[in-house]
């Protein structure tokens, strides 16, 4: 019996065999090129079998930057096509959309005049120290707004203008500028974010504020304290856009401290995003801190504005500025006086 079962077995065991030699054959008869030599790659992994398996193919490499071994990452094709379309497509729509936005509402509405017209007496709005930190962020953005632009759109817009000798001398310098002054913006920002946070927590007459349309729809003056809700929208901007541009900037600064390529790809992105869309918002504010409004750019450029200006917008200010003892003082030299 023992016998019977050891003889089944091979029987079975040499079958077996016969099948897997009799399947295999054909896939050996692939491995020969039409005119019958072997072909040694023929069964090899083929590259996109490999990409959908893996998320990048590398290789081995012995210097002692690993990441050099990356033959391909596929990843970075998404992030190209993001880069080179998407995003010049999201900062195209944004930006070109407020300017037209602004300009369209200056056509309409033109300048928001001091309806009660200028009272001759001024109140402080904005302390030197205040004006400072506003003008050194402000310029600091200005040229990070511009440098950064061109790294976005400098290639189709501005290389075919002026040739490539001019635009790698322009876009060298603007990489600098853009890369040093990241530094004085961040500290800039995070002096703003202390300095007014105080007249930035939202509360109810923000509602009612946004609720009238901020008085910019109409003629009605909608009660506001020192900043009203949509300055407390800027603000916020500044500082949650700022904090986000910064720190995905300062990853992009300094490659690969403690990231992988996915981590900069998302950096990148970010950064990008974050910039484009801050820039359109800033140009509202650039907007209604100039033409838009009378009386708006003198609080920023000497400190003062103007008491029936300050009535009209920040009335809730005023009245606590009042209560203070302050009964405004006569404006500054140069300054445009009450109509008489
Ligand atoms: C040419 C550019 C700019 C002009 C003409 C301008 C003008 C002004 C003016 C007039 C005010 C005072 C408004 C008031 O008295 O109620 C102001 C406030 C302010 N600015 Fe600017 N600004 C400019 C750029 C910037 C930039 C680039 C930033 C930040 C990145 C910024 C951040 C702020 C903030 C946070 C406030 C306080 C909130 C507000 O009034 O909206 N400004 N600006």
């Amino acid at each position: 019996m023992p016998k019977l079962t050891t003889r089944l077995r091979f029987i079975i065991g040499a079958m077996a065999l016969a099948l897997v030699v009799a399947v295999a054959a054909p896939a050996g008869a692939q491995q020969r090129n039409p005119d019958s030599s072997v072909n040694p790659t023929a069964s090899a992994v083929k590259e996109d079998q490999l990409l959908n398996e893996l998320s990048r193919i590398s290789g081995r490499c012995t210097i002692p930057d690993q990441k050099a071994c990356t033959i391909e990452q596929p990843a970075g094709r998404d992030w190209r096509q993001f880069q080179q379309v998407t995003l010049r497509w999201i900062g195209a729509i944004s930006i070109v959309g407020m300017l037209a936005i602004l300009v369209i509402f200056y056509l309409v509405r033109g300048m928001v005049r001091i309806e009660s017209g200028r009272s001759g007496r001024v109140l402080v709005r904005f302390s030197a120290f205040e004006r400072l930190v506003h003008w050194m962020t402000a310029t600091c953005f200005i040229i990070l707004a511009i440098t950064g632009l061109n790294i976005t759109f400098g290639k189709p817009l501005l290389l075919p203008l002026i040739g490539p000798e001019a635009f790698t001398t322009w876009s060298q310098w603007g990489k600098y500028a853009h890369n040093y002054l990241s530094f004085p913006f961040t500290i800039g920002v995070f002096v703003t974010f202390l300095m007014w946070i105080a007249w930035n927590v939202p509360n109810r007459v923000d509602v009612e504020w946004l609720k009238k349309g901020g008085g910019m729809v109409g003629h009605e003056h909608p009660a506001a304290d020192r900043f009203n809700a949509g300055q407390k929208m800027i603000y916020w901007i500044v500082v949650l856009g700022g904090a986000a541009v910064a720190v995905s900037g300062y990853i992009l600064m300094f490659p690969f401290y403690g990231t992988n390529i996915a981590d900069m790809q998302v950096a990148q992105i970010v950064h990008g995003v974050v910039s484009l869309l801050f820039v359109a918002v800033m140009l509202a504010h650039i907007y209604i801190g100039t033409i838009g409004m009378e009386g708006a750019f003198e609080a920023m450029w000497d400190g003062t504005v103007d008491l029936n200006w300050a009535k009209e917008h920040h009335r809730l200010w005023v009245e606590k500025e009042m209560s203070k003892g302050e009964a405004g003082a006569p404006p500054p030299k140069g300054r445009m006086q009450a109509a008489e």
